[in-house]
C-alpha cells in the first residue's frame, strides 16, 4: 500500500512536513483507518503475523510520535496479543518512546569512548540550550534528547545522531549549532547516509514504508555522497603496506585491495557440499546474538551435529569424528547448545 506519499496524512508521517514546530499536544488526533491497513500490511510480510510487531511499533510512533497507549491497542487487536504483551515489548527497547516526542530525537552518545572524546559535555551543552534532561522535549517541541549507549561509530567519535542519521565527530560549538538550525527548522545534511527527515519519518522508514516517491529517489537518498574516511583509513593503511588477513579455514585466498579499491564482500567460509538450507541456517547461527539465540538457531539447524560454518571434519578440536546426527536423541543438544 505505499499510497500514502501524495495522501492527506502525508506530510504529517512521512518526514517532509515543514509546517510550524508544535509542542507535542495532549490530544492526539485517533489513529486512523489507513494506520490499521498498513499495520495489516505490515503483518502480511510475515509468516507468523506477531513477528511484525516491532515495525508496527514503529508505525504507532510515525502516527502519533511516540507509542500510545491506543497504539498499543490497535498491536494487540491486529495480532491477537494482550496489551500487556505488547507493553513489555514496547517498553523493552529504547527505540519506542513512551512520552510524546519532538520533531527530532537528537542522541548524544555518551558511552566510552564519546564520553572520554567530550560526549558527556556535548549532552550538558544540549541540555542546557534546550532546558531538558534525558528523554524529554524542549518546551517548543522541536527536539527530543536523550543520552545514548555505543552508536557503533566509534571511530568517528564523539558522534550525535538525528533521527538515527550520523552527525560525526562533533564538538560542543557543532552540536550547538546543529540544534539551532534544527529549532530553526533547517534539516542539515548528516555526515553521510540519506537526507535528515524528522522522527516521524524515520520511524516510518523503519516501519518498512518508502517515504520517497519511487524507487529512483530511494536509492539517490540512500547513496546519498558522504564522509566515510575513518572507517576505511585501516583498509587503505592495508593496501599502502601490502598487508592481507590470513586465508580462512577452507576459504580462498585474498589480496589486499588497492587503495581506492572498494573492499571485496567478504563471505564466510562455508562448508564444501553445503544445501542451500544448511547455507541458510549458518548464517541464521552466525547472526545470533546471544548464546540463547545461537541455541535456538541451532535446533532447527538441518545438521544438527555439526559446528556450523567450520569445515567438514574441523567441527570439534582434539575429536577426530565429528558427532553424528542422531534424531532419536532429541535431548541432546549440539556442542553450541551446550555452551549456552
Ligand atoms: S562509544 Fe560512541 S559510538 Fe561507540
Amino acid at each position: 500500500m505505499s499510497a500514502l506519499p501524495g495522501s492527506p496524512e502525508a506530510t504529517a508521517t512521512t518526514g517532509l512536513d515543514s509546517s510550524p514546530v508544535q509542542p507535542p499536544a495532549a490530544d492526539l488526533p485517533p489513529l486512523t483507518e489507513q494506520a490499521r491497513l498498513e499495520a495489516r500490511e505490515i503483518m502480511a510480510r510475515y509468516p507468523q503475523p506477531r513477528s511484525a510487531l516491532l515495525p508496527m511499533l514503529h508505525l504507532v510512533q510515525s502516527y502519533q510520535g511516540y507509542v500510545t497507549p491506543e497504539g498499543v491497542t490497535l498491536c494487540a487487536e491486529e495480532l491477537g496479543l494482550t496489551k500487556a504483551e505488547v507493553g513489555a515489548v514496547a517498553t523493552f527497547y529504547t527505540m519506542y518512546k513512551r512520552r510524546p516526542t519532538g520533531r527530532h530525537l537528537v542522541s548524544v552518545c555518551t558511552n566510552t569512548l564519546c564520553a572520554v572524546l567530550g560526549g558527556q559535555r556535548i549532552f550538558d551543552a544540549l541540555a542546557a540550550d534546550l532546558g531538558v534532561h534525558h528523554d524529554e522535549t524542549a518546551a517548543d517541541g522541536s527536539v527530543t534528547l536523550e543520552h545514548a549507549e555505543c552508536l557503533a561509530a566509534c571511530d568517528y567519535a564523539p558522534v550525535v545522531t538525528v533521527d538515527y542519521e550520523f552527525y560525526d565527530q562533533q564538538d560542543v560549538e557543532g552540536a550547538r549549532a546543529l540544534v539551532a538550525a534544527l529549532r530553526r527548522g533547517d534539516k542539515p545534511h548528516p555526515t553521510r547516509g540519506a537526507p535528515l527527515t524528522d522522527f516521524r519519518g524515520v520511524s516510518r522508514q523503519l516501519a518498512g514504508f518508502s517515504q520517497h516517491a519511487d524507487a529512483a529517489a530511494a536509492s539517490a537518498a540512500v547513496d546519498a555522497p558522504g564522509e566515510w574516511g575513518p572507517t576505511l583509513r585501516g583498509v587503505h593503511l592495508a593496501a599502502e603496506r601490502g598487508e592481507a588477513a590470513p586465508p580462512m579455514p577452507g576459504g580462498t585466498e585474498r589480496h589486499a585491495p588497492d587503495a581506492g579499491e572498494p573492499a571485496a564482500t567478504v563471505r564466510p567460509a562455508g562448508r564444501d557440499g553445503e544445501t542451500p538450507e544448511e547455507e541458510a541456517a549458518d548464517a541464521r547461527v552466525a547472526a545470533a546474538d546471544t548464546p540463547a539465540e545461537r541455541a535456538g538457531a541451532a535446533q532447527t539447524h538441518p545438521d544438527r551435529g555439526a559446528e556450523y560454518g567450520q569445515p567438514r571434519g574441523r567441527q570439534r578440536a582434539g575429536t577426530e569424528t565429528p558427532p553424528t546426527r542422531d534424531p532419536g536423541q532429541s535431548g541432546q543438544g549440539t556442542s553450541i547448545e551446550r555452551e549456552a
